[in-house]
């Protein structure tokens, strides 16, 4: 619980002379709220496009078949970011993002740098992990694991109706039918009402067909503007190193 507002005991209003207005404290809690239904980890609240760094991605390697260095393709999907911020504020039927590439390519942190812009903004947005997903819409089956606090359909409904749903590591799991209906539904939902979703995904789009099926995958492509960061080393690893010495 929070503690009672010292400036309005909670009642949303003070008084400056005669004028009763509004407490700063009622945007704060609904600041906290919309940070706290976003399941957005805090240990990922610091990734935001001001912390972005270019180092990490060289200058002389080459994407051969695109023809652009790992710097010049930071920058494209930094800009790509950055341009998805402006144009959701603006228009929330814009279309999505789906960054791929390898382990510790800075996927999450650009997904995540658009999470905290606009949940900064008063957007909800709902953070995902798609294998946590899947776990917990099968903990609601399972009547020794399922506190009760929600059932599947609450669940896959949030992921389908929220404005903005980033799905972190639509990897290269074993998918079963079974979940690979259950993410078609969220997809597929989304895709009818217009409503954008930024993916990460450390396989390539070619592969996905394979992982998720030819008709999540193509709805996901239409939706979302891919993105391929390339490192010649995961960004984790320099990181760790570079602490350790
Ligand atoms: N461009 C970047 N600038 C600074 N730190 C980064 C950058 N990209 C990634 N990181 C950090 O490196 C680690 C791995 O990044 P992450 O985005 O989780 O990788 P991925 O999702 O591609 O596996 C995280 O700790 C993240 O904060
Ligand atoms: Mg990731
Ligand atoms: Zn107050």
């Amino acid at each position: 619980m929070n503690p009672v507002c010292e400036l309005c005991g909670d009642s949303g209003i003070i008084l400056k002379g005669e004028v009763a207005v509004p407490c700063g404290c009622i945007r704060r809690k609904a600041m906290t709220k919309l940070f706290k239904t976003s399941r957005l980890p805090k240990k990922l609240l610091n990734c935001t496009l001001s912390n972005f760094s270019f180092r990490y991605y060289a200058k002389d390697s080459l994407d051969v078949e695109k023809g652009f260095s790992y710097y010049e393709i930071a920058k494209l999907s930094f800009q790509a970011a950055d341009n998805f911020i402006s144009k959701f504020l603006q228009d929330p039927n814009t279309d999505g993002l789906l960054f791929s590439g390898p382990v510790g390519s800075g996927k999450t942190f650009l997904a995540c740098s658009i999470a905290n812009a606009l949940l900064k903004k008063g957007k909800v947005v709902l953070f995902i992990v798609v294998p946590d997903l899947l776990d917990q819409i099968r903990s609601t089956y399972d009547t020794s694991r399922n506190s009760g606090d929600y059932t599947e359909y609450d669940l896959v409904d949030t992921a389908r109706q929220v404005p903005l749903l980033i799905l972190d590591d639509l990897g290269a799991h074993n998918y079963t039918d079974w979940s690979r209906n259950k993410i078609f539904s969220i997809i597929n939902y989304r895709l009818n009402h217009c409503l954008p979703i930024v993916v990460t995904t450390n396989i390539t789009p070619e592969d996905l067909f394979e992982y998720l099926g030819e008709r999540t995958t193509s709805r996901l492509l239409e939706m979302c503007k891919p993105y391929r960061l390339l490192v010649d080393l995961d960004i984790r690893a320099i990181q760790r190193k570079e602490r350790d010495q």
